[in-house]
Formats: structure tokens, C-alpha cells, sequence
């Protein structure tokens, strides 16, 4: 039987942190100039030695639990092709690589680091280890949103299927704005002027993405997080590299895990807190978001969000 939340969405996809610490500083995510990281102790073990190796590590001891249906790997890829062939001989079912532009200046201006040959290395090692991928760009206006047929186009060349991300509000987010904020329809008004009528792909998944089909078949995703939440099929939750498990990615508050888990709490002491934390989850962070209308109103960087990292993006994971 299923674990159901307050709204009947059951306990089934969780996203694991294994750092805090990008090597990249996209604008949307985490465009300050310094930040607070996790306390070191406070990480959860993978990150104490090599955290490269160890990830494959993890993904081995994860990837032998029963029940498990998916196991996948969101990464901004700039190491990936050095690490494709011990993550895919761990276990790992799938990629994701977070790619905004193809464009060598704007990745720097973006990243503030100069690393796209080495994500496209990381994309091409994908194809070459899975046969197919998915490509995550968040849509900007103004710095990307020029781009989505080449990045259809390459998605197509490297076997990528690409999802467009609507600019979410969210913690870390602080150059927000609503006039930057590119819709779906905005955007599949533009795929059709170039493609043609763009078809939806009508079926049932709890991946955030809706998939639409161009006429030659090529596929797409729009992820409308922030024009049209979709909090009532959300059945995503959040465990941070330092071990608080987050319900929702608005949620200002997550339940501490690492505490019973190094005091030696019991498998079934632990089961029991999981399945309380997800019985009383009742959360539609994005809807509430939207409700609040276009002001900026989300998490106020400069007092909030150095008093907890938890509430930045990068280190929730996404
Ligand atoms: N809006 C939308 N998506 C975001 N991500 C990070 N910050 C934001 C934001 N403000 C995305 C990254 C990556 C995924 C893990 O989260 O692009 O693809």
C-alpha cells in the first residue's frame, strides 16, 4: 500500500543532495557572490572522502534496494564523462544534465566558469553509456530565450530530450523577476512559429515535465512551475546532503533526519518518522506561490537566506 500525504499523493520520488557545494554559479541559482555552506560535520558522509568516487558508491548501495523502480542523476555534467562508466557499472538507470545555452560566451557569463566543452563531453559520454538523456534548461528572458529551437536541435543531435523550466521564485533565485519569466505558452507559441502544431503527449506520470511531440516526432517538456503549478500530482520530496528532508521546494522548514539516524535510531523508528512526516504533508508551495501574485515576495536573500542555506536552491537540489 502506498503512502498517502494529506492530498493523497503518495510517497514515491525523492531527489538526494549529495553537496551543497556547485561548481558552477548559474544566475537563477546562485548568483551571490559568497555563500553560507553546510557546516562540514553536518554533511552526510559521502562528501568526507573523494565525494566523486563515493557517489558511484552511493549509487551502488542505493541502486541495490528492493522496491526501487528509477534511479537517476541530476548533474550540471561538468564531470560527468569522467564519471559515466563507474556510475552506470553502480547501477545508475539515467542522466539529467542541467544545459541553459549553447552559446561558449553566455555559459560563462551565466556559470561564471568556462566549462561547456566540458558539459557537452559529460552529454556526449551520456549518450554514449545510456543511449539517451534528458536536458534541463530554465528559460530566462533575455539571456536564453532565443535559444530554444538550437537547443531542440542539438537535444536531437545528442539523442537529449529537452525540458524547459519556467523561472521559479524560489530560495537562491534572488535575481527574480516577473517580467523574466518566460511562460509555456510563450514558449510553445514559439516552437510552433518554427516547428508547426505542437501536440501534447497525453499520459500518466508523476515526472513534473509535460511532454508535447514535434511533426517529425521529436519530443519536448515544459516544466510550468511557476505559470501553472502542478503541486497536486507533486509527489517529489528533498533530502539534503546534510540530511533534512524537504516536502516541497517552497517548504521553509524541513524534518531533521540526520539527528535520529546518528543517534541510532532503528530502522523502524525511522520508517515511523518518514511515514508521518509524508501522512501530514499537505504542502502546494508553487500554488501558494502563485496565489501571492507577480510581487517579489519569496525569500528575502540578504536576512534569510544566510541565516539557513536550507532555503537555497542549490542546496535542496532543484
Ligand atoms: N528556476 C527554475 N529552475 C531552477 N534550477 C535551479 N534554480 C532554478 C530556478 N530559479 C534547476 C537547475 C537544474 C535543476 C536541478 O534545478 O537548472 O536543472
Amino acid at each position: 500500500m502506498a503512502l498517502l500525504d494529506a492530498f493523497a499523493r503518495p510517497l514515491r520520488n525523492l531527489r538526494l543532495s549529495v553537496t551543497d557545494r556547485c561548481n558552477l554559479r548559474c544566475e537563477y541559482c546562485m548568483p551571490e557572490d559568497d555563500y553560507v555552506w553546510l557546516p562540514r560535520e553536518d554533511v552526510l558522509h559521502f562528501e568526507e572522502t573523494s565525494a566523486l568516487v563515493d557517489v558511484s558508491a552511493l549509487v551502488k548501495m542505493i541502486a541495490a534496494k528492493p522496491g526501487l523502480k528509477d534511479l537517476a542523476l541530476t548533474t550540471n555534467g561538468v564531470l560527468l564523462a569522467d564519471q559515466i562508466d563507474a556510475l552506470k557499472a553502480a547501477g545508475l538507470g539515467r542522466v539529467t544534465v542541467s544545459l541553459d545555452t549553447l552559446r561558449p560566451d553566455r555559459f560563462v557569463t551565466l556559470t561564471r566558469f568556462d566549462q561547456l566543452d566540458a558539459v557537452h563531453a559529460g552529454i556526449a559520454s551520456a549518450r554514449r553509456v545510456f543511449g539517451r538523456l534528458k536536458l534541463d534548461t530554465v528559460v530566462i528572458r533575455g539571456v536564453n530565450d532565443d535559444e530554444l529551437v538550437d537547443l531542440i536541435e542539438y537535444g536531437r543531435a545528442v539523442h537529449g530530450e529537452v525540458r524547459f523550466i519556467e523561472y521559479m521564485d524560489v530560495g537562491g533565485a534572488s535575481r527574480w523577476s516577473p517580467d523574466r519569466v518566460v511562460s509555456r505558452r510563450e514558449m510553445l507559441e514559439g516552437l510552433t512559429r518554427r516547428y508547426g502544431p505542437v501536440t501534447p503527449i497525453v499520459h500518466e506520470s508523476s515526472a513534473p515535465a509535460e511532454q508535447f511531440t514535434l511533426s517529425d516526432g521529436t519530443v519536448f517538456g515544459i516544466i510550468a512551475s511557476t505559470t501553472e503549478p502542478f503541486c497536486r500530482s507533486c509527489d517529489r520530496s528533498r533530502l539534503t546532503a546534510d540530511g533534512m528532508w524537504y516536502l516541497c521546494l517552497y517548504a521553509m522548514r524541513g524534518l531533521d533526519l540526520r539527528a535520529p539516524l546518528r543517534q541510532g535510531a532503528s530502522v523502524d523508528a525511522l520508517k515511523e518518522l518518514v511515514a508521518s512526516g509524508w501522512q501530514a504533508r499537505d504542502d502546494r508551495g508553487a500554488e501558494n506561490r502563485l496565489a501571492l501574485g507577480p510581487q517579489r515576495a519569496f525569500v528575502p536573500v540578504q536576512d534569510l537566506l544566510r541565516k539557513d542555506p536550507h532555503l537555497e536552491m542549490h542546496t535542496r537540489g532543484g
